[in-house]
């Protein structure tokens, strides 16, 4: 017989006892002189999440990485780091955690694999383990082959990679990415995703700031967006979706030219009611349906206003859309 389940008490509790809870901030408040830059967040980031937080400049998103990071202190609320209070117990939520600042660039006169064996020893990595740790994160960042390079002979994005690989060095719970992706070319930033979404499978809960919103749209299962100290919204994106009420969206590639086939949909008394929007790109239209139109019937209409279907999908909106709709278009 097992013990019965304790009973759940309250938001502390479960930050401290819920074992797959890995970041837990309840109602954080900072300000500087009159600026609040951040004003009564409370997140949740459990294991396996990577949870993308967007803002536009000054929307707080360092401060929060730096309150996590038991760097700076809040005015108000707690945060905990897999149920250490970041203030009562820095060093032990210190050894969960790995951060990274948003500068970026390692300019050490270092090979690569002295660099990574530097840190090692400075974590204190055992040293029978310390060569098979740094040969996984060599394989992990795809930085094996330069091993014997000098750190400034790489590339901005295998220097982000490297800097990314020293994280891992003692295995943390929690990683805070502020602004990984920021200065990378597309080819770096692709690399840089992929390493990330590995680890997922890790089970790693990690948080990644950013106002690059596909990046995060590609990588993160849960958003906050902050605005302003405030955060507007924190969840799934299909709830974001659902927010913002563009929860139905249907994407059609049509046979001929878009903007014809946009003309043709307003002008129909049936096409113009079913959709609250239709938005025209380069080779697709956007449907957003009204809340009464039944998206089962969206191909039969198309078809009888004589649209030729090359594809049609129901898809959530992009996180771009989300938040567009939730900051109404205030964003710097
Ligand atoms: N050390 C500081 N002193 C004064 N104001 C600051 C300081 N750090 C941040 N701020 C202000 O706090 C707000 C949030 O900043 P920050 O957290 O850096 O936002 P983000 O990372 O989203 O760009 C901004 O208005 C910024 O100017
Ligand atoms: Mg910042």
């Amino acid at each position: 017989m097992t013990d019965p389940l304790p009973e759940p008490a309250g938001e502390h509790y479960r930050a401290v006892h819920d074992p797959e809870c890995f970041v837990r901030t309840m109602h954080l408040t900072k300000s500087y002189g009159p600026v609040r830059a951040l004003d009564d967040i409370s997140i949740e980031v459990r294991s396996g999440d990577i949870f993308g937080l967007v803002g536009p400049n000054g929307a707080g998103k360092t401060t929060l990485m730096k309150i996590l990071s038991t760097l700076i202190k809040p005015d108000k609320g707690v945060a905990y780091v897999c149920g250490n209070s970041v203030w009562q117990r820095p060093s032990v939520a210190r050894l969960h955690l790995g951060f990274m600042p948003d500068y970026t660039g390692i300019y050490e006169d270092l090979k690569v694999v002295d660099y990574l064996e530097f840190f090692a020893q400075i974590y204190r990595l055992p040293a029978e383990s310390r060569g098979r740790r740094i040969r996984e994160i060599l394989l992990l960042t795809r930085l094996f082959e330069k091993q014997n390079a000098n750190i400034r002979a790489l590339s901005r994005g295998m220097q982000q990679r490297l800097h990314f690989g020293r994280l891992l060095l003692h295995d943390p719970d929690v990683l805070l990415l502020d602004e990984p992706t920021s200065g990378l070319d597309p080819h770096a930033r692709a690399d840089f995703l992929t390493m990330l979404e590995k680890m997922r499978h890790e089970r790693k809960a990690v948080i990644l700031s950013s106002h690059i919103l596909p990046d995060l749209d590609r990588v993160c299962n849960r958003v906050g967006i902050l605005e302003k100290g405030r955060l507007l919204f924190s969840g799934t994106l299909p709830e974001a979706g659902e927010r913002i009420g563009g929860a139905v969206r249907f994407r059609l590639r049509p046979g001929g030219d878009v903007d014809s086939v946009a003309s043709l949909l307003a002008s129909r008394p049936q096409t113009r009611d079913a959709f609250r929007e239709v938005r025209a790109h380069d080779a697709h239209l956007d449907l957003y349906l009204n809340d009464g139109t039944r998206p089962g019937d969206i191909g039969s209409m198309l078809l009888d206003a004589g649209v030729r279907i090359l594809a049609l999908d129901q898809s959530r909106p992009t996180l771009e859309e989300v938040f567009m709709g939730l900051t109404k278009g205030t964003v710097s």
